[in-house]
């Protein structure tokens, strides 16, 4: 990626992985300077505790390239390593085995990184150099229901963009609406009708209603063609004929009835325009109460829709043939790619624009006009050869040249299906796809269902807890897997407590909180805000190097798109938690000094849990 690592980057630079890297590149570089640049230090955690915290093993691989046995090879590099500010020195002595080298980190060292880490910006200060970025999510389809795939579109596509924005770029959420074309166009024409014969009130029409006209008017359309070749094939008797014929002829006049509803919305009457408007309303209410349910920022306002390009296509496409960057194939138009993939389909032989066409030209518009120099696309990864083709159309064009010049970076953040414990597509029983709708009100039943019910809580109180409880479940099941991979959904696995949940994480925060209120109960007072943080005992030491790794994790994100590596990365946290909390007692501790710094890593532990569900865009309780 072409990540600016601003001075301030550089300096905030906590996580004792990267740093114990660095100073073991350069030694290598000194030591090796044959080998500087091409040899990893490959820092890894140590497998046994009395090995120390990390070991550095280079010395293998680096032996083979400079043909030295590796043993000397990791003298040398001991010799010129430079780690006394962070670790216990290392010599002859912390060579092991055919020449791992082993790292204890210094405990003073931790605490003070540990003091960086909680200034303000939890080592995450805003990029030196930020990025305009466009994040292609959501993108439901008019007049159609929500189902359970559009939650990934919506979540991760929200996850990423809350990351960048954590990371100081500017983002610009958009929802790339299916709101144009022949189906649309259909219902449009079937609303028109029925409302003008008096068989429709316009002013009831439900989402689900819409669905069931949507279908319908595709079946329609569609119908009686292939029944009709085979009746006519197999001699099935005139009167199966003279049936189909006139499905046929039914079918042929809807279509020509939508073609000519997509003409009079493409011109702007009134009635077509009024009637789109009333879809769209419909669908997009639906949409933006999910999103909302889902503590998500995708609003209304985010929506642009591929109605949104319908007078740009017309002229980008002759842009396209006047530069040569289009050629005409059977009747058609296309632009080739370089690599073996077909080609983009541009323009259908009727003249129609297509899927394609709009996705180039919301290329254009997003890297010229908005200046994105990166465009992210949060879309199923059955679409990826369709992306992979409009990519390289819009390259070729030169559409995906910002107006200084750059070269944006369009990145498909592809996304895996949705699978029940069948191990198939979630479908409901009857064998449908699941409403997204449905889905979330199933989880904030079941979640409601087992919260415990206590005196002290009202009923208000207990339905938003569900409902918090519920919609962290369901993001952190969806972002918590590596994205492009398929997933089980399972209710009772999300909405556990234990193991690898959102509400386990939720729990954990909770509990962190707590032990602020007992401070407080206690009389202890806030003087341990300005304590010193040590760092001595193991328990403490392990949570410290967890800690000190969310920057980094909190930038891989960004750069890769992976919203699960920092999901198990604030498990590991709340579990390096759990473990200190057992072993090294806070408000009991032995000592005011010992209890105040273990305060002060309790506050830091909830600080970065809380950031780094912000960052994901998981509700947070302060009780439960
Ligand atoms: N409406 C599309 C669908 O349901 C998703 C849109 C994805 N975004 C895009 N720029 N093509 O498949």
């Amino acid at each position: 990626m072409n990540e600016t690592h601003s001075p301030a980057d550089a300096q905030s630079q906590l996580d004792p992985i990267a740093i114990l890297d660095e100073r073991f590149r350069e030694a290598i570089a000194r030591a090796f300077p044959e080998a500087a640049g091409k040899a990893d230090p490959l820092i890894a955690p140590s497998k046994k505790a009395a090995m120390g915290d990390f070991q550095c093993n280079a010395a293998m691989a680096l032996g083979k390239m400079v043909g030295k046995n590796p043993r000397e090879v990791a003298t040398a590099i001991v010799e010129a390593v430079e780690v006394g500010d962070i670790a216990e020195p290392v010599d002859a002595s912390s060579i092991a085995g055919p020449g791992f080298i082993n790292i204890t980190l210094r405990g003073e060292a931790l605490a003070g990184l540990l003091g960086e880490l909680a200034g303000t910006d939890l080592g995450l200060p805003p990029v030196g150099s930020p990025q305009k970025v466009v994040v292609d999510l959501c993108g439901v389809n008019l007049a159609k229901q929500m189902h359970v795939g559009h939650i990934r579109a919506i979540v991760i596509g929200d996850a990423v963009a809350r990351t960048l924005e954590r990371l100081g770029h500017t983002v610009v959420r958009q929802n790339h609406v299916g709101d144009w074309g022949l189906p649309i166009a259909m219902v449009v024409d079937y609303l028109h009708h029925e409302n003008a014969a008096g068989r429709l009130d316009l002013d009831t029409v439900t989402l689900d209603d819409l669905d069931g006209i949507y279908k319908a008017m595709k079946a329609r359309t569609g119908a009686g063609r292939t029944g009709l070749r085979l009746a006519q094939k197999w001699d099935l008797g005139p009167k199966v004929v003279a049936e189909l014929e006139a499905e046929v002829a039914d079918a042929d006049d809807a279509m020509a009835r939508a073609k000519a509803t997509l003409v009079a919305l493409q011109g702007g009457e009134q009635w077509a325009v009024d009637l789109w408007q009333r879809i769209s309303d419909i669908t997009m209410g639906a949409c933006i109460d999910a999103c909302r349910r889902l503590h998500t920022r995708i609003t209304l306002e985010a929506s642009a829709g591929e109605s949104s390009y319908r007078d740009e296509l017309a002229p980008m496409v002759d842009d396209l043939i006047k530069r040569g960057v289009a050629e005409e194939d059977g009747g058609a138009l296309v632009v080739r790619g370089e690599g073996k993939d077909p080609p983009a389909l541009v323009r259908k032989g009727d003249g129609g624009f297509l899927y394609a066409t709009t996705d180039v030209a919301a290329i254009r518009r997003r890297v010229q006009d908005i200046g994105a120099s990166r465009v992210i696309y949060c879309v199923d990864v059955r679409q990826a050869m369709h992306f992979r083709q409009v990519f390289a159309a819009a390259r070729k064009a030169g559409y995906a040249t910002t107006p200084a010049g750059i070269e944006a970076s369009l990145e498909h953040a592809a996304f895996g299906t949705i699978l029940g414990t069948d191990g198939r597509p979630f479908k409901t029983r009857s064998g449908e796809s699941v409403k997204l709708q449905d889905l979330l009100d199933e989880a904030h039943d079941r979640a409601l269902a087992a919260a415990e019910r206590s005196e002290h809580v009202s009923t208000t109180e207990r339905e938003a807890t569900a409902e918090t409880v519920a919609m962290a479940a369901l993001k952190f099941a969806d972002l918590s897997t590596d994205r492009v991979r398929d997933y089980v959904f399972d209710f009772d696995r999300i909405l556990a407590f234990e193991g690898d949940t959102g509400p386990y994480l939720l729990n954990a925060l909770v509990r962190i909180k707590s032990i602020f209120r007992n401070a407080e109960e206690r009389g202890v007072g806030d003087a341990w805000k300005d304590a010193p943080i040590r760092v001595e005992h193991e328990g403490e030491k392990q949570l410290a190097m967890s800690l000190l790794r969310y920057p980094s994790v909190v930038r891989a994100v960004g750069e890769h798109l992976e919203p699960h590596r920092l999901c198990q990365h604030l498990l590991e946290i709340a579990n390096k938690f759990s473990s200190f909390y057992q072993v090294c007692p806070v408000l009991k501790a032995e000592d005011d000094a010992t209890r105040d710094s273990r305060l002060r890593l309790c506050e830091l532990t909830a600080r970065v849990l809380e950031d780094g569900m912000g960052v994901l865009g998981l509700p947070t309780l302060e009780r439960m």
